[in-house]
């Protein structure tokens, strides 16, 4: 168990007082960390079991990634798009190949990949498709999280992301998670994208049922309409494959990704199409000062290299087997679900037992981070460079602190 606080209360108040108080963190000040392990101010060290909402796929401070990051610092950071510089082009090949895709558009943060790609499926509905101006319409998935800006949070069904920040931008369409007939039924000749999350993350890990996407892919194909996969959350390794999209054989027209693009340590995102979607944007149609940049692109690349071994898909796909397995016996016994693939694990906590905001901080107090989503629900996420030991001594602090 964890005590002795000397610091932490004073860093928690300091935290709380000057900002904005859109978070409700746990109150753990984190001043250092290395692989799964993060050490506080106090000293004292946890496991790492949110990994950056999937930022920190391949664990804290990553060697080559540190190393990649160290030596662009020392050569080039920043030039804007005004100019090239030496670390883009690669950059750019090496994610179109691990996509499959022919072009790559850099931008930074999940919300604006997201967003771009909700104005490049436009463009390309009026200029390919040929839908009547200001017309165009985009099939989005209740239960959806694609990020916080006032387009984003238009289609959002959570409240607390969507209430008086209207107004809102027009446009999309809200169907069922899961449900296909729905889903055709909302698309007519104006629909040029199917937006979805292969797997919802925010919404609490939720898998789609089997057949779902390859059913999803079909209908955008019959009907012309592109198929947006937002894998910011789900891909790159997180599932125990390059794309979430992949355990049902489905390639999507527009990958979105973020999040552990960047290795955990600048903010990177993209979007990934063909040359057919993708190259309707013309100079001055779109852009970003700190898209792209150098030391975003070689710590990109760097991360890219690292999936291409397939190493730390195939360890998510191995330890996942073991944290799934390690769950499912909690089942009936505290626990009442769990869902996910790979190490991605999304658990409903027996609310007569607790909320999951309170599981969190118990577990916080055993020395493991987590965090809760909705109601009693918790997310695990860590990082793929955890060990066998490590999912074990998480599991068992779970079983402890749903017996306590
Ligand atoms: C699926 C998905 N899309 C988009 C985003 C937004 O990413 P960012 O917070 O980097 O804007 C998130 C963040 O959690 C996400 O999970």
């Amino acid at each position: 168990m964890i005590k002795d606080e000397v610091r932490t209360p004073t860093a928690v108040r300091d935290a709380q007082r000057w900002t904005a108080h859109s978070y409700n963190p746990l109150p753990v000040v984190i001043s250092s960390a290395e692989g799964a392990w993060v050490t506080d101010v106090d000293g004292r060290r946890y496991l790492d079991c949110l990994a950056g909402y999937s930022a920190l796929n391949f664990g804290h401070r990553h060697p080559r990634l540190v190393e990649a990051a160290h030596a662009q610092l020392d050569r080039l950071t920043l030039t804007s798009r005004a100019f090239i510089h030496d670390q883009f082009a690669d950059f750019c090949r090496e994610l179109s190949q691990l996509c499959g895709k022919e072009l790559v558009l850099p931008m930074n943060t999940g919300a604006e990949a997201v967003e771009s790609g909700i104005k490049v499926a436009r463009k390309w509905g009026y200029q390919v498709k040929g839908v009547a101006a200001e017309q165009a319409n985009i099939v989005v998935a209740e239960g959806n999280f694609h990020g916080r800006t006032t387009t984003i949070i238009s289609f959002s069904t959570d409240e607390d992301a969507r209430a008086d920040f209207g107004p809102y931008t027009p446009g999309f369409r809200l169907v069922a998670y899961g449900d296909l007939a729905a889903l055709t039924a909302a698309i007519d000749e104006n629909t040029v994208a199917v937006l979805l999350e292969p797997i919802q993350g925010e919404q609490g890990v939720i898998v789609p049922p089997a057949g779902y996407l390859p059913d999803v892919r079909r209908v955008c194909t019959d009907q012309n309409v592109l198929l947006i996969a937002d894998e910011i959350q789900s891909g790159l390794g997180r599932t125990g494959t390059t794309f979430a999209c992949e355990h049902e054989a489905v390639v999507p027209d527009m990958y979105l990704l973020g999040k552990a693009l960047g290795g955990g340590i600048v903010p990177v995102s993209a979007v990934v199409a063909d040359a057919d979607v993708l190259g309707v944007l013309q100079p001055g149609q779109h852009g970003s000062t700190f898209g792209g940049n150098p030391l975003a692109a070689a710590v990109a690349t760097e991360v890219v290299r690292l999936l291409a071994t397939g190493e730390f898909q195939r360890r998510s796909a191995e330890l996942g087997a073991r944290l799934h397995a390690g769950l499912r016996a909690l089942v009936g016994k505290g626990l009442l679900a769990v869902r996910g693939r790979g190490l991605w694990a999304g658990l409903d906590i027996d609310p007569a037992l607790m909320t999951g905001r309170a599981a969190s901080e118990r577990l916080m107090s055993r020395g493991v981070l987590a965090k809760d989503t909705h109601g009693s629900t918790i997310r695990l996420a860590p990082p793929l460079v955890i060990t066998e030991e490590e999912i074990d001594h998480a599991v068992a602090q779970l079983a402890a602190i749903l017996t306590e």
